[in-house]
């Protein structure tokens, strides 16, 4: 009976044995001085091998480094073998030791010796009982290179809980991403990966993040680089530690504390990390603990490194006035460096965008390849740079940087003070640029947005419709008629102010003098506000506080409030100048402006927030001696104009506008709702522009307009809008009954839309830069319903078959033609979600510029 009881528990225990391998260990754990970790293959990527002998598992790593397991005191036996690799080409010496904690006390456990390469692999056997830490650090021993230590057949057998690996702190992760730092105290902080976790693109040297001068890098320009106050041009950064802070639910900040060993200078590296969005997010600070100020040259607020393909390609985003986005290119990657940047610091998105993409084996597909991207959030002068390495006897791949920040520009940094730099909002998918759109979506609406969640109103903007050219009488009819549209709200754009010498009756005059015109508008503001509220739409008005015209009372009396760069005569652009808000007193006046007329008129429920000129006279008497400061000083003031306008009229909308698309990136839509995509309102041309936008923004953000020019008929303007936030810029008298109908008919079906489409996932499908045929499939995030646009620009009829994307393909569906006009484009039917996808929609798109618009609803 007493054989059979132990028998029984032998048999059990073997049963019941847990085990704890190495296959169970993430590879992102490890922290190691060179290359990526490997698993069951040598840092060469051949078999591993350890004095001659052969083994199927184990981990590839290199010293210097290690990692930790948590243990819950029920593991016990640890066994496996460590040694040099057999492929590797020189000779390193490496020593292993294991530490236990136990009872909180720290204990060697282990001590290899110096491992050699040829030498058969070390066998430990040790006992971890009682143990609730254990530490792996393999040591160089001085050598610092060839350290290629392989770890083989490694098991814990435990009782309870399973060993559990600690990410080291320098490895940020989100779902899908990871970026991989080592970060050990009093060392460089060196960057080692950034991509998917299935998918490292991390060049296999680690990398200095701050390089110092003279020390590595010579190829690279540093991405900090200062003048002490004694001089030298020299900065040298040590980590001094990293703290880990969960920002909100998701957000994760990591702050890495690094210091110069020499100077007063200190330096945080801030990476936020956006878990469900993919998405990372990474500024610095520069600290100035001297006595005396310091120079700050070049201040990228964020870096990376990448290996890549032969075969790589840079995605640019190009434009001009009525064209943004429209000469956007993809180009194969030469040697060197592109650096794209704007140096006026004003409209800083107008000609080109603050943003890239980068993929890293061929050109970026839509839902295939490995593509980086990033975008600076910031509305001043800004710089991109990317530099390709081409592979040679030591890198067998290509390595790319990336760097972004403010333009390059000498600035002071006064003792005892801090620099902030902008952020870079970074995301990377290995399954094309689609996902990295999709990732940049739902950061926007997590965080890059105001108010993302709010319902954005159906507008009718009066600029298209009457330009400078109306009275009261003229835009009470225009409410009138707004209203009967549908739309919910109208907005007055420019010429409602100034008065005397200095009406704004046309762009020449008025800027900067914001009194209502007692001409135009006699009974003021409130008699439009009130017609608005009878016919039970809101209210909003344009603005452009940031602006003078020389023809204006505020310039009469205050010439000095403009820019002007110390010494040069000034030149106008659009006949105005900026206002200089480096001075505290023109920064008071533009937060007044916009102040008094808000407290003035509470019910104003909407501004249109304008910014009409290029960066001409970018200086300022104030700061005679620190010039390359005032694209800072001008872009955070008006940052804290912007944030107190928000906090003290919580119920305002602001509309981001300079020009259209001149304002457009991600730093100022922290501030707005929206942004005015361009004064391009012809339907199919916005097809493309809005396209372009996609890259970065969900539909929420770009407000689409149905406007008065250019061909394509009503039907496609309205759907062209409906793909972002759409709203009416015409005058509706100008337009004939039959036109009238089908905008109305467009704005009720977008109402019903309206909220699936602010919601979903957007995947783009055919382009319309390179077909006249495009599609976009608005898809919910539980597949249940979604929205499918078509368009056609050609006017030839023409039979297509449209493949929706983004579905579930086991879902049954049900598709609808919506905002269909008399002529169908299809007839309604049910199919799978993989039929749809597989064999799509067939439209017949009749001899006109066409779309169609599909409701696809899960039925099944
Ligand atoms: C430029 C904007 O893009 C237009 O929509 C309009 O508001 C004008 N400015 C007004 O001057």
């Amino acid at each position: 009976m007493r054989i059979y009881l132990i028998a029984l528990m032998l048999v059990s225990n073997l049963l019941y044995a847990k085990e704890w391998s190495l296959s169970d260990l993430p590879l992102t754990v490890i922290d190691q001085g060179w290359g990526v970790p490997q698993r069951d293959r040598n840092l060469l990527n051949s078999e591993l091998s350890v004095g001659k002998e052969k083994y199927t598992k184990g981990i590839a790593s290199h010293a210097p480094g290690g990692f930790t397991l948590i243990l819950d005191g029920g593991a016990k036996k640890f066994t496996g073998l460590v040694g040099i690799d057999d492929a590797v080409n020189g000779y390193g010496d490496v020593i292993v030791k294991f530490f236990i904690i136990i009872n909180g006390k720290r204990e060697l456990l282990w001590d290899s010796g110096v491992l050699k390469k040829g030498e058969k692999a070390k066998k430990f056997d040790l006992n971890l009982s009682g143990g609730t830490e254990l530490k792996f650090e393999m040591f160089d021993n001085g050598d610092g290179s060839y350290d290629h230590l392989d770890l083989l057949e490694w098991k814990i057998e435990y009782d309870n809980k399973a060993p559990q690996a600690v990410f080291p702190p320098g490895v940020i992760e989100t779902d899908n991403l990871m970026w991989h730092f080592e970060a050990i105290t009093n060392r460089e902080l060196i960057q080692k990966n950034f991509g998917s976790k299935n998918h490292f693109s991390g060049a296999k040297v680690g990398l200095l993040t701050y390089p110092a001068r003279g020390k590595e890098s010579f190829a690279l320009d540093e991405n900090l680089r200062i003048i002490q106050a004694d001089g030298a041009h020299s900065l040298a950064l040590v980590v001094e530690k990293v703290d880990k802070t969960t920002i909100a639910d998701g957000i994760e900040e990591t702050r890495f504390f690094l210091r110069d060993p020499e100077y007063p200078i200190k330096v945080e590296y801030v990476i936020l990390s956006y878990k469900k969005e993919d998405v990372f997010k990474a500024h610095i600070e520069v600290i100035n603990n001297g006595d005396l100020p310091i120079m700050i040259i070049n201040r990228d607020s964020a870096f990376t490194t990448f290996e890549a393909t032969e075969n790589s390609y840079l995605t640019s985003f190009y434009g001009h006035w009525g064209r943004e986005f429209l000469d956007s290119r993809e180009d194969k990657l030469p040697a060197g460096v592109v650096k794209h940047q704007d140096r006026g610091g004003i409209q800083p998105t107008m000609n080109r965008w603050p943003g890239i993409l980068l993929s890293l084996d061929g050109k970026a597909e839509e839902d295939s390849g490995v593509v980086f991207a990033a975008a600076l959030a910031w509305s001043g002068a800004w710089q991109l740079k990317v530099t390709n390495m081409p592979p040679n006897q030591y890198n067998p791949k290509n390595r790319l940087f990336f760097s972004a920040g403010v333009q390059e520009d000498p600035v002071k940094l006064a003792s005892k003070s801090r620099y902030t730099s902008p952020e870079v909002v970074m995301t990377f998918s290995n399954q094309g640029k689609g996902q990295v759109s999709r990732n940049y979506h739902a950061y926007m609406l997590r965080d890059g947005l105001y108010n993302p969640h709010l319902e954005r109103p159906i507008i009718l903007n009066s600029w298209e419709g009457v330009y400078f050219d109306f009275d009261e009488a003229k835009i009470i009819n225009m409410i009138e008629q707004a209203a009967k549209l549908g739309v919910e709200m109208f907005v007055l754009d420019d010429g409602w102010f100034g008065n005397g010498d200095f009406q704004r009756n046309s762009d020449r005059a008025g800027l900067g003098d914001w009194q209502i015109n007692s001409k135009k508008l006699p009974n003021g503001l409130n008699a439009l506000i009130s017609a608005s509220e009878k016919n039970g739409i809101k209210f909003g008005l344009w603005v452009e506080p940031e602006m003078v015209n020389p023809k204006s009372n505020l310039f009469q009396t205050h010439p000095d409030w403009a820019m002007q760069i110390p010494k040069r005569e000034r030149y106008t652009s659009r006949h105005q100048y900026v206002l200089d808000l480096s001075k505290q007193e023109v920064e008071n006046f533009v937060y007044n402006s916009v102040a008094n007329i808000l407290t003035l008129y509470p019910k104003i429920s909407y501004i249109k927030w304008d910014f009409n000129s290029s960066g001409v006279n970018f200086g300022s008497a104030s700061a005679a001696d620190d010039q390359g400061a005032i694209s800072d000083k001008q872009t955070q003031s008006y940052y804290r104009i912007m944030a107190k306008l928000r906090k003290n009229f919580p119920n305002v909308m602001f509309q981001a506008c300079a020009s259209g698309g001149g304002r457009t990136d991600f730093g100022a839509m922290k501030f707005h709702e929206e942004f005015w995509a361009s004064d391009q309102t012809n339907g199919l041309e916005r097809i493309k522009i809005q396209w372009g936008y996609s890259h970065f923004y969900p539909p929420i953000a770009i407000a689409s307009h149905i406007g008065k020019y250019g061909d394509g008929d009503f039907k496609l303007r309205v759907d062209v809008a409906m793909t972002g936030r759409l709203g009416v810029e015409l005058s509706p008298d100008s337009i004939n009954d039959e036109n009238r109908e089908i905008i109305n008919q467009g704005i009720n079906v977008y109402k019903k839309l309206r909220p699936i489409l602010a919601k979903a996932e957007l995947f783009r499908g055919s382009s319309p830069l390179t077909s006249n045929i495009s599609d976009l499939s608005y898809i919910a995030k539980d597949k249940n319903v979604g929205v499918f646009f078509g368009f056609k620009r050609g006017k030839e009829a023409q039979l297509c078959q449209l493949k929706p994307k983004g579905l579930n393909p086991d879902f049954e569906y049900k598709v609808t033609e919506v905002n269909a006009e008399n002529q169908a484009r299809f007839i309604n039917f049910n199919a799978t979600g993989k039929e749809l996808m597989e064999n799509g929609i067939s439209i017949d798109f009749p001899n006109k510029e066409s779309s169609v618009v599909a409701l696809i609803e899960k039925i099944k």
